[in-house]
């Protein structure tokens, strides 16, 4: 089970000098004559000599620098920490804030009650500060017996000190973190999860599970509903695993809806490659291949919590790629869920096979917009790097995703579907192949999925695709609010994309 672990947040105008805490986490900066200690509000007798002894305790205030320090005389706080916001230029943009928090909350683990002072004096800078944090308490523990000593618990309750925090819009903003927060850390846990734990049959229920106590609708389609349907896409893909797949639908229909938006996840829930087999370190890391259908899942149920006034249905797309005797064979033909077929030429191109499926299904719907997301290509990282996601389809939906993005503090880049890349997936043998040129690979998985996109009143239906393969992972060491392994990237991106929905209708 996926349970959201107990996080909240708040945020007082108090005299930060009365406030009686385990922690208190103060801002520094890099000047250009070395670090500055930020004002939080205690007296210059408290902090005088912090301030003028940074550098000789090794703080320098830059990005992703947390350091614990013993209380002050002069303030009710146990242990003072301190975290660094890099250059002054940057140092109060929103995502500077959230990553400042993050990794304060983060490097707190075992702590239970943390106040934060890092200026915050907008409601905007509350909310980044209160994002940032709740995205820092998360740590993956379900598989993990060992002593409660040697585990620690993420901060279970956060602080935010600013002057404004009286104002009416700041306590919307705390439970707009709050929602975000569970969101991106449910999808972290999903991902995070073991393909031995999670697997089509396990991730159907969780995703049930989560969707519980909230107005939305899980409908599961099983492998003998998929098979009756035509859904080759998953059928195919999930033929070489003892495993069979399932198609979740999630459906949150408020009344008076301004939109209807459709959302579809790639949910591979191991990617061996299939007889088109990975190497051994490739595979390593192929747990994450789910992440798309964990992120539409929970940012529907975000939006759902939030109450937003359009409709949303996520498509959950899962199944595990496995090779076996029952595997489908590369240049084998099979039929996607409306009736195109696809030649498998290799079966480790698996994600855009059962998104085919999705994206079909999810346009006979007629969604004013169809958006997917997906682990889809390693070619996402060789254009883009690790931690920045890609984002395609029509130029409109494509760059209102990329400005929710931005807003959202995630890095989107828009990039084109070359129009030359689409006859490299003409087949001798069916409507179309599933692999084609290998060069920018990832604009043409897009391509790809072009082709399933529906299309009504002679208009294909705006149409934008997200590719996380880098950023849904972090193998390495974790940075600002993000952990080691699952990130939860694109859900904050998906919530942020539908309130710019609900706001200009785009
Ligand atoms: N799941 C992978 C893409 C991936 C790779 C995600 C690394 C995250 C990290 C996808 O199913 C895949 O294997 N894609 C192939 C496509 C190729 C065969 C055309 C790839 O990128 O190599
Ligand atoms: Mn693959
Ligand atoms: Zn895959």
């Amino acid at each position: 089970m996926v349970t959201a672990s107990e996080f909240s947040l708040s945020a007082t105008a108090k005299d930060v000098r009365k406030i009686r805490c385990e922690a208190l986490v103060l801002g520094v900066i890099q000047g250009t004559d070395g670090p500055v200690l930020l004002d939080s509000g205690l007296s210059e007798k408290s902090t005088g000599a912090l301030g003028s002894t940074l550098v000789s305790l090794g703080v320098s205030g830059k990005a992703d620098e947390v350091t614990r320090l013993p209380g002050l005389s002069g303030a009710e706080a146990d242990v003072i920490v301190l975290t660094g916001l890099g250059s002054k230029e940057t140092a109060t943009d929103e995502e500077t804030l959230r990553r400042a928090a993050g990794a304060a909350i983060r490097n707190l683990m075992g702590v239970e009650s943390v106040v934060i002072a890092i200026p915050a004096p907008t409601v905007a800078a509350v909310a980044a500060i209160a994002e940032g944090a709740a995205l820092g308490a998360y740590v993956y523990t379900e598989n993990r017996h060992s002593t409660a000593a040697s585990l620690k618990a993420p901060v279970s309750r956060v602080t935010v000190h600013s002057p404004v925090a009286a104002e009416p819009a700041v306590s919307a903003a705390l439970r707009r973190a709050e929602i975000l927060g569970k969101a991106v850390n449910a999808t972290r846990t999903l991902v995070n999860r073991p393909p031995s734990h999670l697997y089509p049959e396990t991730f159907a229920s969780a995703a049930r599970e989560l969707a519980r106590s909230l107005p939305v609708k899980v409908t599961v389609f099983d492998e003998k509903k998929l098979e009756k349907d035509g859904y080759g896409g998953l059928m195919g893909v999930g033929k070489g695993s003892s495993r069979p797949p399932r198609l979740v639908k999630v459906e949150y229909s408020p009344s008076k809806p301004a939109k209807k938006l459709a959302l579809v996840g790639k949910g591979i829930t191991f990617d061996s490659g299939g007889l088109s087999l990975k190497p051994p370190a490739g595979m390593e890391t192929m747990k994450c291949d789910m992440a798309g259908a964990a992120v539409v899942l929970n940012a529907l149920l975000a939006i759902a919590e939030l109450g937003l006034p359009i409709k949303v249905t996520a498509w959950l797309c899962i199944a595990e790629n496995m090779p076996s005797g029952t595997a489908q064979r590369p240049s084998d033909v099979m039929t996607t869920y409306g009736g195109r077929t696809v030649e498998v030429l290799n079966t480790d191109a698996e994600g855009r096979l059962v998104m085919a499926d999705g994206i079909a299904a999810a346009s006979e719907e007629r969604p004013d917009i169809v958006l997917d997301v997906a682990t889809l290509t390693g070619a996402q990282m060789v254009a883009l790097g690790k931690r920045t996601s890609a984002v395609m389809g029509d130029k409109i939906v494509r760059d209102a995703v990329a400005t929710a993005a931005d807003r959202a503090g995630e890095l989107f880049w828009a990039m084109p579907i070359p129009e030359e890349l689409r006859s490299s997936l003409n087949s001798q043998v069916a409507d179309i192949a599933n692999v084609g040129e290998k060069m920018g690979g990832m604009m043409t998985a897009a391509a790809f999925l072009r082709e399933f996109v529906g299309e009504f009143d002679g208009h294909a239906i705006p149409w934008g695709h997200l590719d996380i393969a880098g950023p849904a992972f972090n193998e390495a060491a974790p940075h600002g609010y993000t952990p080691k392994e699952g990130t939860g990237v694109a859900v904050r991106t998906l919530v942020a994309y539908a309130e710019d929905l609900v706001s200009n209708g785009r």
